[in-house]
């Protein structure tokens, strides 16, 4: 169990709710586990049809844990992070994703593998890998670049610039921007909802045709990625960054060649 979590089981959609609020849920390594865990054990269910994930309407989530970042790097790719974007995309059923306010770091490239995405309009998306010092993550640097050029990619993941809800779904990360977070959350629930009535072997069928093309180049980059994040962490620059954030102050990176 982890009180940051909850796993809310109802016939045939579960839902996982973040429940961190007085970090914006940043994600700890018992969450990314337990998340983990959760949506192994929805795929194993044969009762499940689908599975939602949602921060609430004020906050998807701030990211990860930019303590845990600093006081315990992963290693190795057994960390939960890894774990956990192993089981998003190992996860043979539908994902669907409601964004209300800031979705940060892998608060957005975690959408890029979702199913369906809806999000509010204000929302505000960012991948500040580069800001923090770090590079992406989770395939961004395949898959931005192949969905939006290699130009507009080039903002959002070198620069770290911020988009909103309506720009997500112009650009094809998002289904719908709607009016606000209960209204995206109530839309995400019954774009949900819908799989529950639907046949679940075609549907699985139907999603694993569609994430075939390109699989194993992605996973092998996911891979890439998450070893070159983990030098990246362990790195001046990134501690520099990670520490000015926690004392509220500009990373300065002046003194680095
Ligand atoms: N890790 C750890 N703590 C975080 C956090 C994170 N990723 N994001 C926010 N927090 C904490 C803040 O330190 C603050 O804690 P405190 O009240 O004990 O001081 C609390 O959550 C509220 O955050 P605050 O920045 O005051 O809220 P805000 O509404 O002004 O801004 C964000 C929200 C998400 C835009 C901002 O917190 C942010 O940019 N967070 C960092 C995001 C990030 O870089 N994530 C890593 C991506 S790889």
């Amino acid at each position: 169990m982890n009180e940051h979590i909850v796993v809310e089981r109802e016939a045939g959609l579960w839902t996982l709710r973040l429940n961190r609020p007085d970090k914006k849920h940043a994600l700890t390594r018992a969450m990314y586990s337990h998340m983990a865990e959760a949506l192994e054990q929805a795929d194993l269910d044969p009762t499940v049809r689908a599975v939602l994930i949602t921060g609430g309407p004020e906050c998807f989530t701030s990211g990860n844990d930019i303590s845990d970042f600093l006081q315990a790097p992963p290693t190795s790719l057994d960390n939960p992070v890894f774990q956990f974007m192993r089981a998003v995309f190992d996860f043979s059923k539908p994902l669907v994703a409601a964004v209300a306010g800031p979705a940060v770091g892998i608060g957005t490239t975690l959408l890029l593998h979702c199913d369906l995405v809806y999000v509010s309009r204000d929302a505000r998306l960012k991948m500040p890998f580069v800001n923090l010092g770090l590079c992406p993550e989770f395939g961004s640097s395949l898959i931005l670049p192949r969905l939006l050029g290699p130009a507009k990619a080039a903002e959002l993941l070198l620069l770290g610039e911020a988009f909103n809800g309506e720009q997500a779904c112009a650009w094809g990360i998002a289904n719908a921007a709607l009016e606000d977070g209960p209204t995206t959350l109530a839309r995400a629930r019954e774009m949900a909802l819908r799989f529950t009535g639907l046949a679940p072997s075609a549907v699985a069928d139907s999603k694993r045709l569609m994430r075939a093309p390109g699989r194993e180049e992605l996973r092998r980059v996911m891979v890439e990625e998450a070893e070159l994040f983990g030098q990246r962490l362990r790195s001046p620059e990134a501690i520099e960054a990670l520490s000015a954030f926690m004392q509220r102050r500009p990373a300065d990176f002046s003194r680095f060649a």
